[in-house]
């Protein structure tokens, strides 16, 4: 009950100030994704279906009941500032599923990830290994863009990383392509930094995932586009090999 009270007390305060103040209200950054996350916390705690809906999550049968679900979800801070739930985009039984971080401006403006600048060099690197966009699955780890594009936090992977699971689990890709630390520490399971993640084939509940650097810092990092095309070349191999047989 307390835990309830103070959620909703702090919750109340964040918001007023943000409609107040905008999105780089007073709090200074590092103590307001402080604030942020504890809210997220007390917000998961004092959901009485936060447990049941997490199981019920595990258990949908089809894509289209789980988009369902996700375009309803609020077990994360993120369901109040969003414009769209960005779910994911692509065919539901692709070989190839690509996993971002989280949706940015332009994602949540038109509810389809991977749209922007980052998105559109994201289609320039699949068909530099021969795969059309339209053919993969697109989704991100967080559904929900963060305000300010800042980074996701630990309880909101928390929350929405269910989702996720049970993406890779119904689209039944040959392999997964994790773009970004986030997408790959949340799949394996770890905290190695993305250069020791890279290069190398990886397996998420018995899928081959490449880890590789995620378009963004790629805008950002040119010097990584090779790199990044080798990785890309390990997906190709993974590809070949389970046509072979
Ligand atoms: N960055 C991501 O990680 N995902 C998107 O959908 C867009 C940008």
């Amino acid at each position: 009950m307390a835990a309830r009270n103070d959620g909703r007390a702090l919750a109340e305060v964040l918001r007023s100030r943000m409609e107040l103040e905008g999105s780089g209200f007073f709090v200074p950054s590092g103590e307001r994704e402080r604030l942020l996350s504890r809210v997220s916390r007390l917000r998961a705690a004092e959901s009485p279906s936060g447990g049941k809906i997490a199981a019920a999550i595990g258990s949908l049968e089809s894509i289209d009941s789980l988009r369902r679900l996700a375009e309803s979800c609020t077990r994360c801070v993120l369901h109040e500032t969003r414009r769209s739930v960005v779910f994911a985009e692509g065919p539901d039984h692709a070989r190839v599923m690509c996993v971002g971080e989280a949706p940015g401006a332009r994602e949540d403006e038109t509810g389809v990830p991977f749209v922007g600048r980052a998105g559109q060099l994201l289609d320039r690197l699949l068909l530099s290994v021969g795969l059309a966009r339209e053919d993969v699955y697109i989704a991100n780890v967080l559904k929900c863009r963060p305000p300010g594009n800042r980074n996701p936090q630990p309880e909101e992977i928390e929350q929405c990383s269910p989702f996720l699971r049970r993406q890779v689990a119904l689209v039944g890709p040959e392999v997964v392509i994790a773009f970004g630390t986030f997408a790959a520490q949340t799949l394996l399971g770890v905290r190695d930094s993305l250069g020791k993640l890279r290069g190398t084939v990886h397996a998420y509940e018995g899928v081959p995932l490449v880890a590789t650097y995620h378009p963004a810092a790629l805008l950002r990092n040119p010097q990584w586009t090779r790199p990044s095309w080798e990785d890309l070349q390990l997906v190709r191999r993974v590809l070949a090999e389970h046509s072979d047989g």
